[in-house]
């Protein structure tokens, strides 16, 4: 009689969810033997799972296993069987093992992983490690928790262009492209779309990627990331701030509900923080800051050293608030009585981790925008049809951009931000 095997995952397999007879489909991740018993660690979309095989047993088996170099493609046909050696306590004992694809010698040895460049330089291939498939899992599930805490609360999510001529982020650090011959830029943030699009949607939240020439060469930049961004019509800064605070959360929690394995692998422990975060204005944290000897003049954003001293001082995520105008973009709002200080804030994660939001109260009002754009000399021909938003019925609003891969980095506790990307965009790399 023909054996007839059902096609299952990994992660079925080692949940008790599979029949006895599995067809596994999947890469050699290791293999080892012990005498006439070959032991391979088969990896799937899902996890892994032990595979053996017997000599004498099914010697056909036996030699194909044998014959698989590290990272072949396989098909496993087999007893799934409960075995309290194996990862997960279940092994798959062979009678079928059928190499698809035999994979070269594997690059990336022990010596060479000790390298961060040369695993980036062969990312394409290093990603099928624990650790990047760790943080690729976690970071779907910080995606994953953005949609859906956006649609419990009401948020209509939009689209926006990529190509733009208008720099929301001040024009330093834009990538340039030639637009058939008129000048073009890779768009910084979707904000001002958001924007006009309030008056159609009221709370609306974009996720795409954003692009940043940005010569810094540190933990935190990519020149390309993706950022989630809301924009609420009608709300004031306090407000924004519990959006934001709400969204972290989200994630948080349910990368701790889900990802429990993930975070193991990453030898990452996080608690849930709690709401409401603390608060500190940006004279408090320049206080701080000096007494902690990285001291810096008022009105000047905060320097890195600086940011991560803060940092370091808080065991949750907290918001830094009331930013000075000079610190900021031109959109920002100021308070009436102190017209130097922006309603803004930005939301920093502890561990010296740093930024992960900002977020601000935006000026509704036509003159007052025109005028601050006439005030920091920016050309208000760039900015036409933001302003003529200004014209048609708009309302005191609100919203905050926070940026992926440094929320997954600060989740997942990775060391660079590059771990949180599948292929990094830095200065210094653009391939693969
Ligand atoms: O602080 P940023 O520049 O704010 C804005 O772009 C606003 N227009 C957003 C808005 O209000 N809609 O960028 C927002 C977030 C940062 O807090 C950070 O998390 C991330 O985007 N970010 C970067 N991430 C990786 N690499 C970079 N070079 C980043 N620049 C910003
Ligand atoms: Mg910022």
């Amino acid at each position: 009689m023909k054996e007839s095997y059902s096609v299952s995952t990994a992660a079925e397999v080692l949940a008790g969810e599979a029949p006895s007879q599995v067809e596994l489909r999947g890469w050699v991740a290791r293999k080892h033997t012990v005498g006439g018993l070959l032991f391979a660690l088969i990896r799937d979309g899902t996890g892994y799972v032990q595979v053996s095989a017997r000599k004498g047993a099914s010697d056909k088996a036996y030699d194909a296993a044998r014959g698989a170099t590290k990272e072949s493609a396989v098909v496993v046909k087999g007893n799934v069987r409960d075995d309290r050696r194996a990862p997960g306590g279940k092994e798959i004992a062979a009678a079928e093992f059928e190499i698809v694809s035999l994979a070269e010698s594997w690059p990336i040895t022990r010596t060479a992983a000790r390298s961060p460049g040369f695993l980036f330089d062969k990312r394409h291939l290093s990603i099928r490690g624990p650790k990047a498939i760790a943080a690729m899992r976690i970071r779907a599930e910080v995606i994953g928790a953005a949609f859906d805490y956006f649609r419990e609360n009401g948020f209509q999510l939009i689209s926006a262009p990529t190509f733009v001529q208008a720099a929301v982020e001040g024009g330093s650090t834009l990538f340039s492209v030639d637009y058939f011959g008129k000048k073009a830029s890779l768009s910084q943030s979707a904000q001002f779309y958001e924007e006009a699009a309030l008056p159609a949607l009221q709370k609306v939240w974009i996720f795409q990627p954003a692009f940043r020439a940005e010569k810094s060469k540190t933990a935190k930049h990519l020149t390309e990331f993706w950022m989630i961004e809301a924009e609420q019509a009608f709300t004031t800064q306090p407000e924004n701030m519990k959006v934001q605070e709400g969204l972290l959360s989200k994630m948080v929690q349910r990368v701790l509900e889900r990802r429990q394995a993930e975070m193991k692998t990453l030898g990452r422990t996080l608690k849930q923080p709690e709401i409401p975060f603390t608060r500190i204005s940006y004279d408090e944290a320049r206080t701080i800051a000096e007494r902690k000897g990285f001291g810096f003049e008022w009105g000047e954003d905060l320097p890195t050293e600086a940011e991560r001293a803060i940092s370091l001082t808080q065991d949750s995520p907290f918001f830094i608030t009331d930013y000075p105008l000079s610190a900021r973009s031109f959109y920002h709002m100021t308070y009436l009585d102190r017209p130097k200080v922006t309603m803004s804030a930005d939301l920093i994660a502890p561990e010296g981790v740093g930024e992960l939001a900002t977020g601000g109260q935006r000026i509704h009002e036509y003159n007052e925008l025109m005028s601050r754009i006439a005030s920091q000399d920016l050309p208000t021909e760039s900015f036409t049809w933001y302003l003529e938003l200004r014209k048609f019925g708009m309302p005191p609003h609100t919203g905050f951009g926070i940026g992926v891969e440094r929320c997954t980095r600060w989740i997942a506790g990775l060391k660079h931000i590059r771990s949180a990307s599948l292929f990094p965009r830095t200065v210094s790399r653009i391939s693969p």
